[in-house]
């Protein structure tokens, strides 16, 4: 219990303060996002989605008005035990969002299991967080990395595709997307030729853009994000290898970053649990507000963030507001149906959502929605026991 509620409840019963002013005790949420480096903008994007929701709500989530108290994570896995103990125990938060690197949020996953405190991950796909790692107060608003791989490996064995060549940052989402791509593809008859790795968050694509020309594969596989994407999908354009093979990634590849790699993304097809005209009123209304509020579009992140405080609003009006009722709070959020912009989603035995992902392919600008790449689709957990 924070020092500041002790206070108040101890003035309470001694009759000095009346004891509606318990439920004006600001709920402390722990912002540990990338504000700085190249996942910068997806940290923002988490913010101002989980900020839309809240502000929807009247600024309370069950009845508490909320605190942020925010650490730039710098997207280090290095500094992420002490960034995220800075949260739990200086500033005592009741809750912890956060991050958007695999690496990051490992580290929060063991310090929340430790230390119990509730972990919400608005972005961060490493499996483990809701497989090996899994627990009861960790929750998931995103994916996990096997998730939009896999659906991608699928739709690339469907299509005939009989060789591929991968190419990604040599880290736990793009390590974990790159297999779960593999198992899909080759178990649908593909064969992944080479993996291609270069250490985060660097960009120098040139020599491994060398080696995919002349390696030939019928398609390239990829996984990067935020200013390190932006990057490679112009760079693979310039390079000439657009024409000749296919690149095909994560949806992650072009979310938010379109604007930035204009023409070179035209075409490119990936998967992922969002995407632009999906045209329901949910998401209409969703991008509306967003719009209205940060003159932005939304993107995946956006999504992420919104849907990060529609699961601990959900856990917190279960329990009205009292996060000390963690076994109510985590009840109801395991069993809440989350009114996504996505498209409405339950969260697996794991905490991680249950969802459809989407094939999509960007034309003017848009990752247009071409069908559904994989439907309900759910992690498999490898390594949970809850
Ligand atoms: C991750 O590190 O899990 C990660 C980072 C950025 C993304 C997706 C996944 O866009």
């Amino acid at each position: 219990m924070s020092l500041m509620r002790t206070m108040i409840l101890a003035t309470a019963a001694l009759g000095l303060v009346p004891a509606g002013a318990l439920a004006q005790a600001k709920l402390k949420v722990g912002l540990m996002l990338p504000y700085t480096g190249t996942y910068a903008a997806l940290g923002n994007a988490i913010e101002n989605g989980f900020r839309l929701y809240v502000a929807e709500q009247g600024g309370k989530l069950g009845g508490r008005e909320i605190e942020f108290i925010k650490v730039d994570d710098e997207s280090d896995p290095s500094k992420a035990t002490d960034n995220v103990n800075k949260l739990v125990k200086r500033d005592n938060v009741d809750v912890i969002v956060g991050s958007v690197h695999s690496g990051v949020a490992m580290a929060m996953a063991k310090v929340a299991k430790d230390s119990g405190t509730l972990l919400i991950v608005p972005n961060a796909g490493a499996d483990t967080v809701t497989g090996a790692m899994c627990a009861p107060n960790i929750f998931r608003s995103s994916f996990s990395n096997w998730q939009p791989g896999y659906a991608m490996g699928e739709v690339l064995a469907k299509k005939g595709v009989k060789t591929a060549v991968t190419i990604t940052w040599k880290y736990a989402a793009g390590d974990e997307m790159v297999r779960g791509f593999k198992e899909a593809f080759e178990k649908g008859g593909g064969k992944v030729t080479k993996e291609l790795n270069l250490p985060f968050p660097n960009v120098e694509f040139q020599a491994l853009l060398t080696e995919i020309a002349a390696a030939k594969p019928d398609a390239v596989f990829s996984f990067f994000a935020g200013g390190g994407a932006v990057k490679f999908v112009k760079d693979y354009a310039a390079a000439g290898l657009k024409k000749s093979i296919p690149l095909y990634g994560t949806g992650f590849l072009t979310d938010g970053t379109l604007e930035a790699q204009g023409e070179a993304a035209e075409g490119v097809q990936t998967t992922l649990h969002y995407a632009d005209g999906l045209n329901t009123p949910r998401d209409n209304a969703f991008r509306l507000a967003y719009a209205k509020s940060y003159k932005l579009q939304p993107d995946v992140y956006a999504v992420q963030g919104y849907d990060a405080a529609q699961i601990l609003g959900s856990g917190l009006a279960a329990v009205k507001g009292d996060v000390a009722k963690k076994a109510e709070f985590i009840a109801a959020a395991r069993k809440a149906r989350i009114d996504s912009p996505r498209g409405a989603f339950s969260l697996s035995a794991a905490h991680n959502p249950v969802q459809d992902i989407y094939l999509r392919q960007v034309s003017a600008k848009e990752n247009k929605v071409i069908g559904v790449a994989s439907k309900a689709l759910t992690d498999p957990a490898r390594g949970c026991k809850m």
